[in-house]
C-alpha cells in the first residue's frame, strides 16, 4: 500500500522510528503521536488538538482521563494494587456485588482483556455443556458468526474468517460452527440438524467487521431459538456495551438478557485493563477452584476503577447522550452523503457508526481520507479497507458533533 504521509515534526518522526525499530510491527497506526487526552480531545506531541473518533475502539466511552475514574485509580494505587486471588482483597466483593446488580446477573468472573473474557465464556459454556446439559465429553460445538471479531488468541482466531488474522497460526481449536451473521434461519437450521450444540456466541453489532448492524429482531429471535434448544446465548458486548449504542447494552434494544455476557474496554473507561464475564449461578457454579483464573483478574485497582467507570455512565446519562447524538451524527452524515458521493452508506446505532467509502476494500482511499481528517483535527481509522468507524467518546456535545461534521465534510470535499 502506498499511503499519503503527513508532514511530521522531527519529534513525532523520532518517536515513530523508535516504535518501528524496537516494537513488533503488529499494528499499522496512523502517523500521529499522542501525549495527552481530556474528554473528547487528544493532543499530539507538538500540541496539536484532535477530536478522538475512535475512543480506543470504544474503551474510552467516558472520555479521556475522566477525573472520577482516574481519581479512583490513583487512590487505590496508593493503597493496594495486587494481591492475586490467593487472598481476598477488600475491593473485589463490593465490585462483584456492584457489577452483578448493575447488569442483572448472579455472578461475575473478573478478567483483564476482552479476548480473555471471550476465552472464559467459551470455557464456561463448554463446561456447562458437559456437566449440566449432558453433552458427551469433547463433543460440544459452539456456533459463531461469519466476519466475527472476538480477539486474538489461538482459540478465538480458530473461528475467525479473517485470513490475515489466521495465516500460519494453526493448528486451530476445533468445536466451532460458523453461520452467516444476521441470518435467523441459518441458526435455526444448525440447531435443528446438529447434535451437541452448547452455545451461540454473537456480537450484537459487528464492530470490527465495519459496524454491521443486524436487522431489528435478530437478537430477540436468536435468543428465543437458543432457549428453545437449551443452548447458551453468549453476547460479546466488549465493543457494543457500556452505553456505546445508546442503551447500557446493545442487547437491551431488543430486551434480551444473554445467558452469558462478555464485557471489556469501557468497563474501566479505558483507564485500566478490566474485563468481565457475567452469568447466573446455574452456569457460573460449574467453575471450581483451580479450573480458571488470572493473576491480575479482580485486582483491587481494577475493582475500584470499574465501579467508578460504571458510576460515571449512570451519573452522566451517557446512554441517553449516545442515543441522541448518534441520531444527530447520522443525520449530518447522511446530509453530507447527499452532497458527496464518496460516502455510499452511513450506518450504526448510538455513537457506534461507520461510513462506507465509495471504493473497494483494497483501495487506499479510506486511509487517505483518515489522514485528511487528522490534518483537520479529527482522528478515525478505516476498518476492513473501505469503512471508517466514527465512534467518539460518549461525553461529546451536540455543538462538538456539528464541528466534527464540518471537519468530515471539508476533508471529503478535498477528494472530489
Ligand atoms: C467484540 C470484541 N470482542 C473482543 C475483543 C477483544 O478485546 P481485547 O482487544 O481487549 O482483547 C474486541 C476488541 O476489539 C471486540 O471488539
Amino acid at each position: 500500500m502506498t499511503h499519503t504521509e503527513q508532514n511530521l515534526s522531527s519529534k513525532s518522526e523520532a518517536l515513530i522510528a523508535k516504535e518501528n525499530q524496537y516494537g513488533a510491527h503488529n499494528y499499522h497506526p496512523l502517523p500521529v503521536v499522542l501525549e495527552r487526552g481530556e474528554g473528547v480531545y487528544v493532543w499530539d506531541v507538538d500540541g496539536k488538538k484532535y477530536y478522538d473518533f475512535l475512543s480506543a475502539y470504544s474503551a474510552v466511552n467516558q472520555g479521556h482521563c475522566h477525573p472520577k475514574i482516574v481519581g479512583a485509580m490513583v487512590k487505590q494505587a496508593q493503597t493496594l494494587t495486587l494481591t492475586s486471588r490467593a487472598f481476598h482483597n477488600d475491593q473485589l466483593g463490593p465490585y462483584e456485588e456492584y457489577v452483578t446488580k448493575y447488569f442483572g446477573f448472579d455472578k461475575v468472573l473478573p478478567m483483564n482483556t476482552g479476548a480473555e473474557a471471550v476465552e472464559t465464556a467459551l470455557k464456561l459454556c463448554r463446561k456447562w455443556a458437559y456437566e449440566i446439559k449432558g453433552i458427551p465429553e469433547n463433543e460440544a460445538q459452539i456456533i459463531v458468526c461469519e466476519n466475527n471479531f472476538h480477539g486474538r488468541t489461538t482459540t478465538i482466531i480458530s473461528f475467525s474468517n479473517d485470513e490475515t488474522a489466521r495465516k500460519n497460526f494453526g493448528p486451530f481449536t476445533a468445536g466451532f460452527i460458523k453461520i452467516p451473521y444476521n441470518d435467523v434461519e441459518a441458526l435455526e437450521n444448525v440447531l435443528k440438524s446438529t447434535k451437541n450444540i452448547a452455545g451461540f456466541l454473537v456480537e450484537p453489532i459487528q464492530g470490527e467487521a465495519g459496524v454491521y448492524v443486524p436487522a431489528e429482531g435478530y437478537l430477540a429471535k436468536t435468543k428465543a431459538l437458543c432457549e428453545a434448544h437449551n443452548v447458551l446465548f453468549i453476547a460479546d458486548e466488549v465493543q457494543t456495551g457500556i452505553a456505546r449504542t445508546g442503551k447500557l447494552l446493545a442487547v437491551n434494544h431488543e430486551n434480551v438478557q444473554p445467558d452469558i455476557l462478555i464485557l471489556g474496554k469501557a468497563i474501566s473507561g479505558g483507564v485500566y485493563p478490566v474485563s468481565a464475564v457475567l452469568t447466573n449461578d446455574h452456569i457460573m457454579n460449574v467453575i471450581k477452584p483451580g479450573q480458571h483464573g488470572s493473576t491480575f483478574g479482580g485486582n483491587p485497582i481494577a475493582a475500584a476503577v470499574a465501579i467508578a467507570a460504571l458510576e460515571v455512565v449512570k451519573e452522566e446519562d451517557l446512554a441517553q447522550n449516545a442515543a441522541h447524538l448518534g441520531e444527530v451524527l447520522r443525520t449530518g452524515l447522511n446530509e453530507i452523503a447527499s452532497r458527496n458521493s464518496l460516502i455510499t452508506l452511513v450506518r450504526g446505532k448510538g455513537l457506534l457508526n461507520a461510513i462506507v467509502i465509495n471504493c473497494d476494500e483494497e483501495s487506499d482511499l479510506a486511509w487517505n481520507i483518515c489522514m485528511k481528517f487528522s490534518e483537520y483535527g479529527l482522528l478515525a481509522k478505516p476498518t476492513h479497507g473501505n469503512k471508517i468507524r466514527l465512534a467518539p467518546p460518549l461525553v461529546i456535545t451536540e455543538s462538538q458533533i456539528q464541528e466534527c461534521l464540518a471537519i468530515i465534510e471539508r476533508a471529503l470535499n478535498d477528494f472530489r
